[in-house]
């Protein structure tokens, strides 16, 4: 297949879900409106004809949509080969609805779901008992992968923080073995001024999460189960394990690695908004230690975000030095 070319989508800033630890929960009403379906497909049209090949609708919830199934059919019209989605998956719970979106050419579909105990899929989401709906979602999007509609197998995404740590890799296991999910995403906290309300109940440091982080490491080491992980830098692997600290981080981390194009993001609604993840983060959400800058891995680490240098302390992370002149 030829390069990917991602972009990013967003339909607008409306979720059906109220998560606590999530950077883009408060926004005001007047934001939440949707993009009207015509202005969506103008920009999908226009991304296409810039050669972009892999289109992702990442934030906010693209399945609260009413469009939704005309939006995934112009991507791919349009020639998109990735036509990814990432979502809370309430509205897949509904089998009919999950499958009008999936023959309409969605080729992946990530579900994001924190755990797999009631209480706290609960107190993350704020909202009662939809951890039920997301288990019958993830039954009906792995049936519709079993039977050739989706493309690609189901994944899901978690965020690692307070509440959830201490029994994630019990949550790992559970998706892993009994619903058969191999492909495990782990978001680990990010933090910023949009989440402070809630900060002293999510927020989690590097060093109490390495005892449950070697265990889900060396768990998808033993079953070959595919995890990748977002924002833990690369000094937190040589921690737990010096001697193999660059290999797993090739493993791990692979994707912040990956030389695809930038990932550019669009809000439909206002380009001014249009921007690169990776420039974004660099410059305004995140810093690192003096000491980073004669780290191996300086250019490619994604450095920490500033509110967690407010909450805690950068001594965690320490440079690697690996011998080699050249810094990645
Ligand atoms: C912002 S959500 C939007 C898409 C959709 N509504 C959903 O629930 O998946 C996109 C991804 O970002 C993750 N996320 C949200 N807030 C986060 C945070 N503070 N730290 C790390 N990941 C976060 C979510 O879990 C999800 O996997």
């Amino acid at each position: 297949m030829s390069k990917l070319k991602h972009i990013e989508i967003n339909i607008w800033k409306a979720c059906n879900s109220k998560c606590i630890f999530c950077m883009s929960r408060n926004v005001p009403n007047i934001m939440k409106k949707l993009a009207e379906i015509g202005y969506v497909k103008t920009r999908i049209k226009y991304y296409a004809e810039k050669w972009y090949n892999s289109i992702w609708f990442l934030w906010w919830d693209i399945s609260i949509h009413p469009n939704i199934v005309e939006i995934i059919k112009t991507s791919k019209k349009n020639w998109f080969d990735k036509i990814n989605i990432i979502t809370n998956s309430i509205r897949f719970s509904d089998y009919d609805f999950a499958k009008k979106v999936v023959e309409a050419g969605t080729s992946r579909i990530n579900i994001s779901i924190h755990s797999h105990i009631h209480k706290i899929e609960d107190e993350l989401t704020s909202i009662k008992w939809w951890l039920k709906k997301k288990l019958k979602a993830i039954d009906n999007l792995n049936q519709l992968y079993q039977k050739w509609f989706l493309q690609s197998p189901l994944s899901i995404n978690i965020v690692i923080n307070n509440i959830n740590f201490q029994t994630i890799v019990k949550t790992v296991v559970y998706y892993f073995k009994v619903k058969n999910i191999k492909d495990i995403r782990l978001n680990f906290i990010s933090l910023d001024h949009t989440i402070k309300i809630n900060e002293d109940k999510i927020t989690l440091k590097y060093s109490d999460f390495l005892p449950y982080f070697k265990r889900i490491i060396y768990f998808s080491l033993k079953y070959n189960i595919r995890i990748t992980f977002d924002s833990i830098p690369p000094c937190i692997f040589f921690i737990i394990d010096k001697k193999n600290g660059e290999k797993l981080v090739k493993k791990f981390l692979w994707e912040q690695f990956d030389k695809i194009d930038q990932i550019e993001h669009v809000n439909v609604k206002d380009e001014k908004e249009t921007f690169k993840w990776k420039d974004k983060k660099k410059n305004k959400l995140k810093t690192k230690r003096k000491q980073c800058h004669h780290c191996y891995y300086n250019n490619s680490c994604e450095w920490i975000r500033k509110d967690y240098e407010r909450l805690y302390w950068l001594k965690e992370f320490i440079p690697i030095s690996l011998n080699i002149k050249t810094k990645i």
